[in-house]
């Protein structure tokens, strides 16, 4: 590969410990709101399966896990704005608590996508929780229910969130060298 597999070429972002303190907050936030009620993350596939599992294990209520794929941008850092889902839910939904666990909100269409399809199939309660947000790049009039960090519009890595597939397993969020000013 032509990029160099060098965190010291990447500025830090957002520091593996904020983030831990943050997973922590979110799941005790999560755990209170939907107290007495059992909950379906549903990790939306690639790039939330690392802060998935690290929320599933901070929440204390009854909880089960599905994930779903959607076409991704590929190795561009840009959206089509064309959204298939690449792998359906094994699970139904209906009559259930489901929590879409993002690892970033960008313009939105994603996730304005799934809350659409996945209505239909009549949850008991639809709800977002995306680790970023990045509110300055939005298309469609959406607030996440649970956000974790707000960033500036930069392309970011690691922690789940890849560039051409590289960086998921990096425990910190970085952001690409050609966009950090
Ligand atoms: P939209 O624009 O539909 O995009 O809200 C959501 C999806 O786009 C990807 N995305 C990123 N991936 N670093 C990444 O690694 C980024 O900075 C970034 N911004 C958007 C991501 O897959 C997300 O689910
Ligand atoms: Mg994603």
């Amino acid at each position: 590969m032509e990029r160099a597999y060098d965190k010291d070429a990447f500025k830090q972002l957002i520091s593996e410990e904020e983030i831990k303190d943050k997973v922590k907050e979110l799941g005790e936030q999560i755990s209170q709101d939907y107290q007495g009620q059992e909950v379906i993350a549903v990790g939306v596939l690639k790039g939330s399966f690392v802060f998935a599992a690290d929320l599933l294990r901070q929440l204390s209520i009854p909880n089960e896990i599905d994930f779903l794929a959607v076409s991704s941008y590929g190795a561009s850092t840009k959206s089509s704005g064309i959204i298939r889902i690449l792998k359906d839910l094994d699970t139904s939904i209906e009559n259930k608590h489901v929590l879409i666990v993002e690892d970033i909100v960008d313009t939105g269409l994603t996730l304005n996508y799934l809350l659409e399809t996945l209505s239909t199939r009549k949850p008991a309660s639809l709800k977002i929780c995306t680790l970023l947000d990045k509110p300055d790049r939005r298309e469609v009039d959406l607030t996440p229910d649970y956000i974790g960090f707000q960033i500036p519009d930069l392309f970011v890595v690691g922690y789940g969130l890849d560039y051409a597939e590289y960086y998921r397993d990096w425990p910190a969020i970085y952001v690409l060298p050609e966009e950090d000013e």
